[in-house]
């Protein structure tokens, strides 16, 4: 599966992308990291892995449609079929949703659609959940919304602190990516019209 990957920050999910395609649980091929910052973490991790990355100036940042149709563009020229969010701080606009239909995936620290948005751990623990984890889903037009494609929860003990929860939330993240990915590969994720989603078993 040919996949592009949109990151801000650390990229512990490339990361974990990376590590699952080398190790052959993942059959995929990162084609192109997009950094919407050059001093993101992650452009070093993609560079060290050999993958061709981009980075677009602030200028073209400045216009979120144009600067989704530019990385669009760039996404579709590398070959990529599917577009994988990892901590991209961003939201993604018309130019790429519709350049790849349900094809875009997201994923988030939490259990949605509770605590959406850019806090989602430190809000679920703030209002202190019980339970909480995290939910990989197709993006779209409305933030956070998206067809649910698979989540895994995850008991809050009582003596966690925030950066306990936090590291706890990271590693199911780097489980749960890599195993979605292969299961997009495999062809099983059927959205349905009222946008949920079945996965198939294999056939
Ligand atoms: C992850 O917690 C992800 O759920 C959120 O941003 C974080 C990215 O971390 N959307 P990293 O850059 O992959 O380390």
């Amino acid at each position: 599966l040919p996949i592009g990957v949109l990151l801000s920050g650390s990229g512990t999910n490339l990361q974990a992308l990376i590590d699952a395609i080398d190790a052959g649980t993942l059959n995929a091929e990162i084609k192109l990291v997009v950094g919407s910052r050059p001093s993101a973490f992650g452009l070093k991790r993609a560079e060290a892995a050999g993958i061709q990355t981009l980075t677009l100036s602030k200028e073209i940042y400045a216009d979120p449609i144009q600067a989704d149709e530019v990385i669009a563009h760039e996404l579709l020229a590398a070959g990529c079929e599917y577009v994988v969010m990892a901590g991209y701080m961003r939201m993604v606009h018309a130019p790429l949703l519709a350049t790849f239909p349900n094809r875009v995936i997201n994923i988030h620290p939490a259990l949605l659609p509770s605590f959406q948005g850019a806090h989602g751990i430190q809000d679920a623990f703030d209002r202190g959940v019980k339970v909480t984890g995290v939910t990989v889903h197709i993006a779209n037009a409305v933030y956070d919304m998206g067809p649910i494609i698979a989540q895994r929860a995850l008991v809050v003990e009582e003596d966690w602190d925030v950066d306990t929860l936090e590291e706890h939330i990271h590693a199911i993240e780097h489980v749960l990516y890599p195993e979605v990915m292969q299961m997009l590969a495999d062809g099983r994720v059927h959205v349905r019209e009222n946008l949920t989603v079945e996965v198939r078993s294999l056939a």
